[in-house]
């Protein structure tokens, strides 16, 4: 009777402290439609995580809750991630190509004790919305104020800006400006336009007439990018010496051999190429083509879901499996660890990603395939962003 007593006390004890042995991780991404190929690095890369790591943390399993969200719309964004926290009982909230997207979900962190960790959604302000915020991708701010430097450097001093017309482009826009008339540049026009845009050809003809030496663009990484360079290339603007200047969003890789040689030495600064050389890539492009089908479709969406997994691995780590999203996101500021793209930490202030910013130029390889070549090393980059906005 004693241990009967006993048996059920602590039966009642367990259960009172007990969590949930599967933890779920809500994953939103644009899986179908024009921008799938970017969630489907989203699937690789947490693919390539769980395969190499496996899908269990401490006596927990990982299980992923994915939710297609195919264009920019934080209202369909906000709706699923309310149904992954209410019904489904997500953990964590992960995922995010499109900045409107993560805005959306930033107001249900709290009152859903949920952490949200970006894997791409790359507006700096983001992380101020929530205290619940951390980010493995990069910010437009960090990836497009090194490139200013080389633009100078190179002898464009005027310079048109092109952006899409939200968070990123914005952030983007700022960016260049600030360094590239720090460096002694003049902007000789900026301009912004709608993201539904795919016809490009006017917008290269204001390129030529404005006699800017070279044009800097942002567009988010997708069909439109590819359009872009294309539009580029095709309406003459190279032919005439017009510079290009981009982040690295503007030649991912899968689209390079679309571009073909046309884009050859095109000069951008990114947080991720997938030529990268070191042991830890070499190690995560090889179960990435494995999760994905082939190497070729490899982008930058898939390093920040891999580094993302690595995060939330850690959080759970730290909680025990609880649901505790304050003592997860205590537990990841400051964390430093050696990801595919070189090393890397979380910025315990901002909870957004340090790391190094490579200029890369687009190159053939003996074998015909095109890549992005690193070229220089700007080291340990915080997000200029934010002190911008101070
Ligand atoms: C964004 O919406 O934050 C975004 C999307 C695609 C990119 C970069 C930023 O390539």
């Amino acid at each position: 009777m004693k241990k009967l007593i006993l048996a059920a006390v602590s039966a009642i004890v367990l259960s009172g402290t007990a969590h949930a042995d599967t933890i779920k991780i809500g994953v939103i991404g644009p899986f179908s439609g024009p921008f799938a190929l970017q969630g489907k690095n989203f699937k690789a890369g947490i693919d390539a995580y769980l395969a190499m790591h496996g899908n269990r943390v401490g006596d927990d399993t990982i299980e992923i809750v994915y939710r297609d969200v195919p264009a920019p719309d934080p209202a369909q964004s906000k709706a699923l991630a309310q149904e992954l926290i209410v019904k489904e009982k997500v953990q964590y909230l992960s995922g995010f190509y499109f900045t409107p997207d993560a805005m959306a979900v930033t107001p249900l962190l709290k009152q859903g004790n949920v952490p949200m960790v970006i894997m791409n959604a790359a507006t700096s302000a983001i992380v101020t919305k929530s205290p619940y915020v951390v980010r493995t991708s990069f910010t437009t701010w960090q990836t497009s104020t090194p490139i200013a430097e080389v633009a100078f450097d190179a002898g464009a001093k005027g310079i048109m800006t092109v952006v899409s017309d939200y968070g990123p482009g914005v952030d983007a826009e700022n960016a260049f400006k600030a360094a590239f008339e720090k460096a002694g540049g003049k902007i000789v026009e900026s301009i912004r336009i709608p993201l539904a845009t795919n016809d490009f050809s006017p917008i290269m003809q204001r390129i030529k007439d404005s006699g800017a030496e070279g044009v800097f663009a942002f567009l988010p990484s997708g069909p439109t990018t590819l359009g872009f360079v294309k539009s580029y290339n095709e309406n003459g603007l190279k032919d005439a010496g017009i510079k290009f200047f981009a982040p690295g969003d503007l030649t991912q890789e899968p689209d390079l051999p679309a571009l073909g040689d046309a884009a050859l030495g095109i000069q951008t600064t990114f947080h991720y190429a997938v030529s990268h050389d070191s042991p830890e890539n070499k190690a995560f492009v090889e179960a990435t083509a494995k999760a994905i089908g082939s190497e070729a479709e490899i982008s930058f969406p898939a390093v920040g879901a891999f580094d993302g997994m690595y995060v939330i691995s850690k959080m759970i780590e730290a909680t025990g499996g609880e649901q505790d999203a304050e003592r997860a996101v205590d537990a990841v500021k400051g964390l430093s660890w050696t990801s595919p793209r070189g090393p890397v930490s979380i910025d315990p202030e901002t909870r957004h990603i340090t790391q190094n910013i490579y200029l890369r130029e687009v190159a053939r390889d003996d074998d015909g395939s095109y890549f992005n070549r690193e070229v220089r090393t700007f080291e340990k980059q915080g997000d200029p962003g934010l002190a911008a906005a101070q």
